[in-house]
């Protein structure tokens, strides 16, 4: 049994990846640390990251790659704990890094190892963790008062790093919003993002047919524009392309996608015609997209020999190709997003510090916060950014 009203400097809630890594640089400085999650395994999220090899950071950063009420707010933590020191940390725990597309840099090992490997330097800063911890309730007087299933402890300063809501199997909780509420701070309303969208019953018929097949496109939403894979499902659309623009998408919003971005299609298809008249549309179409679904435009179109389409009509079959009008009905939930977008209000917040400017030695770090990242590993980026900058502060 733990022993009750235990003080420490700080406290922090939150074992996953922010948690853990503000725990570890806060013990580094000397401060005696609580780190509590009502999970059995900390970093649990963090250890199938980036399919289990964890994408932890991405080269190419700027605050365009984050999504916030004010964009502002994530350039100076991500200036003072940059992709390149978050390398140089890693590294000096002998995890080294594989590059993939676009700087994004993922363990040359896996996300499990990486996980063990905090919590480990966590240990031997004798940060103590507590798992299994359930919260029950949190004041604060002269000092903070936590009241758990495994004790009460108190704190000068408290750090919130529960993350969001997504992938609630993975122990995410609506935890960080409810004090933020409880303090008095604003919240800024959260929604799925990085995630598969849904569409009527007739698209997501057509979708069916072509479960698992992927291409190359570019996909657009007003001013915001992604080249990246997208996914026929048989729920709907998902892949890079589909994740980034989800966190964009509003109700009613109408996406515009080109399935061949590099080519212009009106002029290759007369040329084509020109060339190679006998020739199918099917066939043509197949050197160019995946075989199903050249096979399933080329059926839509009647698939004939080229020679026998106006070139009128194959500027049609390019226009609908290239400029592909779709409206998606809503977003999947929580549950198969990878991040939540919102959260708690950067005005509430210092960029330098992360204290509330409310209330006195009570921080925000991580997902909670209303600074969303695109997929390529800015979203740990920004946990690690924003602990590390945290931890620093905490006097
Ligand atoms: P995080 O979710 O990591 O940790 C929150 C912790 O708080 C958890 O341990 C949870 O149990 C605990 N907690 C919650 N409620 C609590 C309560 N009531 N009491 C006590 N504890 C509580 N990003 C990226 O950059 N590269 C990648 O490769 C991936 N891959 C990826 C895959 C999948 C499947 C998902 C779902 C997400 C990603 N992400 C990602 C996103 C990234 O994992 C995420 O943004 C960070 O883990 C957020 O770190 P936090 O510390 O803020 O929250």
């Amino acid at each position: 049994m733990i022993t009750s009203n235990k003080h420490y400097q700080i406290i922090i809630i939150g074992a996953g990846a922010s948690g853990l890594f503000c725990a570890l640089h806060a013990a580094k400085r000397g401060k005696k640390v609580l780190l509590l999650d009502h999970q059995t395994q900390a970093g649990k999220k963090l250890s199938i990251s980036g399919g289990k090899r964890c994408n932890f950071t991405n080269l190419d950063i700027s605050p365009e790659h984050y999504l916030s009420q004010n964009k502002h707010f994530c350039i100076s933590a991500l200036k003072r704990f940059s992709p390149i020191d978050c390398v140089k940390f890693f590294q000096s725990l002998s995890i080294n890094y594989v590059e993939k597309q676009k700087g994004q840099l993922f363990c040359d090992s896996s996300a499990q190892k990486l996980t063990e490997s905090l919590l480990a330097e966590c240990e031997k800063h004798q940060v103590t963790t507590l798992l299994n911890c359930k919260l029950t309730a949190i004041n604060k007087n002269a000092y903070f008062n936590v009241q758990t299933s495994l004790g009460e402890f108190s704190s000068t300063a408290l750090v919130i790093a529960s993350g969001g809501l997504s992938y609630p199997n993975l122990g995410a909780s609506n935890f960080g919003y409810k004090i933020a509420e409880q303090f008095g701070l604003q919240i800024i309303n959260t929604h799925p993002a990085l995630v598969p969208l849904k569409f009527n019953a007739h698209d997501t018929e057509y979708f069916k047919a072509l479960a698992g097949t992927a291409c190359k496109v570019s996909i657009k939403l007003k001013e915001t524009t992604f080249y990246d894979n997208l996914l026929f499902t048989h729920i709907g659309l998902s892949g890079p392309a589909i994740l980034q623009i989800s966190s964009y998408w509003q109700p009613k919003n109408k996406l515009t996608i080109n399935l061949l971005p590099s080519i212009n299609l009106y002029d290759h298809l007369c040329q084509a015609k020109t060339q190679k008249p006998k020739v199918m549309l099917k066939t043509i179409l197949a050197e160019l997209l995946p075989n199903r679904l050249a096979q399933l435009i080329g059926q839509q179109q009647n698939n004939l020999p080229l020679q026998q389409y106006s070139n009128n009509a194959l500027k049609k079959i390019a226009e609908q190709l290239q400029n592909w009008q779709l409206t998606p009905i809503g977003t999947r939930d929580y549950s198969a997003a990878e991040v939540t977008a919102g959260g708690v209000d950067t005005n509430e917040l210092s960029s330098k510090t992360f204290e509330t400017k409310r209330v006195t030695n009570l921080y925000f770090i991580g997902e909670v916060i209303d600074v969303t990242g695109q997929l390529g590993g800015y979203n740990l980026q920004w946990a690690w950014s924003s602990a590390y900058c945290c931890s620093l502060a905490i006097q």
